[in-house]
């Protein structure tokens, strides 16, 4: 299907990607309300607010997981735009967006190595399938393939791993090899749901200096993240959801005072505290 949009030039389609008026309720929750915003390449920004404000559910729509009630995004991608409300995941990820969940996603009973293969763009009939179903000499897409999945590993300190099973993993590592899954598909922007969550420092530094060599390639990164000194320390911008709806969206010390932000954050702990 060919998702181009064949309507005259929109300013719009300046953003990568420009999300407009997206809604989405729940039995009467309302997880996103009327989000509207737009992300630049090379601008790092962290996707913040307190828990069940709507965060991962901004990511399951622009990945296609879920379908919005309203709404629409435009995500351009060589040149085109494309409306992505109506795509399945499978084909927004082919149109250059990478993501990370939440709760890890890999495969646990394969290798390290190829969980990244999995995730890697394939010429036609060069593929990880075909490669599986080829007895003997693997073909020159699945070296360079290969290549590319162990230069990622490498990256992220994994490269001694790639031959063990997945599930023999510590959470940090799989943290890693999730990320260096995402890198692998070369995408323009970078969907990072608590990229250093439950991480020990050490892996927190790599995944940070992963988030600022994307930011120096002039890709997009639009990462949730609890911990303040992650988000002042590495966005340009921060957005903040509160209940489904965006309160705020700026430079990080602008933010960082905004009132409404520090209602929202202040009010759920007085209500904890209070239950
Ligand atoms: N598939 C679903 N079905 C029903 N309700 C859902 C679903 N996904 C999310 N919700 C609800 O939508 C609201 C927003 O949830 P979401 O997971 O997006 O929050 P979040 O900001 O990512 O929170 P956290 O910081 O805890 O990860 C919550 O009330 C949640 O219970
Ligand atoms: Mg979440």
């Amino acid at each position: 299907m060919d998702t181009r949009l064949k309507t005259s030039p929109d300013p719009r389609v300046s953003s990568l990607l420009s999300v407009r008026g997206l809604s989405k309720s729940f039995d009467g929750v309302r997880a996103a309300e009327g989000l509207t915003f737009d992300v630049q390449p090379g601008v790092t920004t962290a996707l913040i607010g307190p828990n069940g404000s709507g965060k991962t559910t901004l990511f399951n729509l622009l990945t296609g997981v879920l379908r919005p009630d309203s709404g629409s995004i435009l995500l351009r991608h060589n040149s085109s735009t494309h409306e992505l409300t109506r795509l399945p995941a499978h084909r927004i990820a082919s149109l250059g967006i990478a993501r990370t969940f939440q709760n890890i996603r890999l495969f646990p009973q394969i290798s390290v190595l190829d969980n990244l293969l999995l995730g890697t763009p394939y010429e036609r009939g060069d593929g990880f399938w075909s490669g599986l179903l080829q007895t003997g000499a693997m073909r020159s897409g699945e070296r360079r393939n290969t290549a590319k999945a162990m230069a990622l590993l490498d990256k992220v300190g994994m490269a001694d791993k790639a031959g063990e099973l997945a599930m023999n993993l510590s959470h940090g590592q799989r943290r890693l090899v999730e990320l260096a899954r995402a890198l692998a598909t070369d995408a323009d922007l970078y969907l990072l749901d608590e990229p250093t969550a439950g991480v020990f420092p050490e892996t927190r530094q790599i995944i940070m200096n992963i988030i600022r060599e994307l930011d120096a390639q002039n890709k997009a990164v639009l990462f949730i993240e609890h911990n303040m000194d992650v988000v002042m320390g590495m966005s340009e911008r921060i957005i903040v959801l509160d209940h489904g709806v965006k309160i705020a969206d700026g430079k990080p010390e602008e933010v960082a005072n905004d009132a409404k932000v520090v209602e929202a954050y202040l009010g759920r702990r007085r209500v904890r505290a209070a239950g």
